[in-house]
């Protein structure tokens, strides 16, 4: 696993830890620390959300999204109020979806990277393609693409949870996950089961 501390908050100060007589910890649920420690146990995959802003598309890396819907098929990302993607979502009708695969671990530090250039040049050096419906941009080689259209949006505290309506789908043949966990990315050694639900 890679520390992502330069990019992530998760690291530096430990959260007041209360001990527990099983070795587990309890924690405040008003400190922020404790909140990503412990919400941090919940591994997701990694994905970069993109839009077209006025002048320019732009791209955030983006774990809150979650699938939500099959009919009508919905995705939800949930966006914090201070990114720049907050308003870039809260004016265009439309964002794409790229779940990255573990090779792009540099594409998602990029665009979770606050300091990186953006405008015309936030893309230049990241492989993209225009989405086939709405031209957004799609991270080449991702391990799947989604286009959405802004569907719904709702009051997520600091965050807004914007839903999306599927437009276009596509994956890759194979490959493997860009993983988070625990603050930081992890390369998963997949061990399949199957499923029967
Ligand atoms: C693995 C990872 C997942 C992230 N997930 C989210 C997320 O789901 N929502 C969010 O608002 N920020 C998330 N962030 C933080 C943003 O990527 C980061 O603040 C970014 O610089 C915001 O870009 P913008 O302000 O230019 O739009 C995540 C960061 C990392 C490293």
């Amino acid at each position: 696993m890679t520390d992502v501390s330069r990019i992530s908050s998760a690291a530096g100060r430990s959260p007041a830890a209360r001990p527990e007589p099983d070795g587990r910890s309890a924690y405040d649920v008003g400190d922020r620390k404790a909140l990503r420690t412990v919400l941090g146990a919940f591994a997701t995959g990694v994905t970069v959300v993109t839009a077209e802003g006025d002048e320019a598309p732009h791209g955030m890396t983006a774990n809150a999204f979650t699938s939500v819907s099959l009919d009508p098929p919905l995705v939800l990302v949930c966006i914090d109020h201070d990114a720049v993607m907050h308003r870039v979502l809260g004016t265009t009708g439309h964002f794409g979806v790229s779940v990255l695969a573990g090779e792009q671990e540099a594409v998602a530090r990029h665009f979770a990277d606050r300091w990186r250039v953006l405008g015309t040049a936030e893309f230049d050096t990241v492989d993209w393609r225009p989405g086939p419906l709405t031209g957004v941009p799609l991270i080449s080689d991702a391990l799947a693409s989604l286009e959405c259209e802004v569907w719904r949006s709702y009051d997520g505290g600091d965050h807004t949870i914007f839903l999306g309506r599927l437009l276009s789908l596509d994956r890759r043949a194979d490959g493997e996950v860009l993983a988070f966990f625990d603050g930081r990315f992890c390369h998963l050694d997949l061990d399949r089961s199957e499923v029967s639900a």
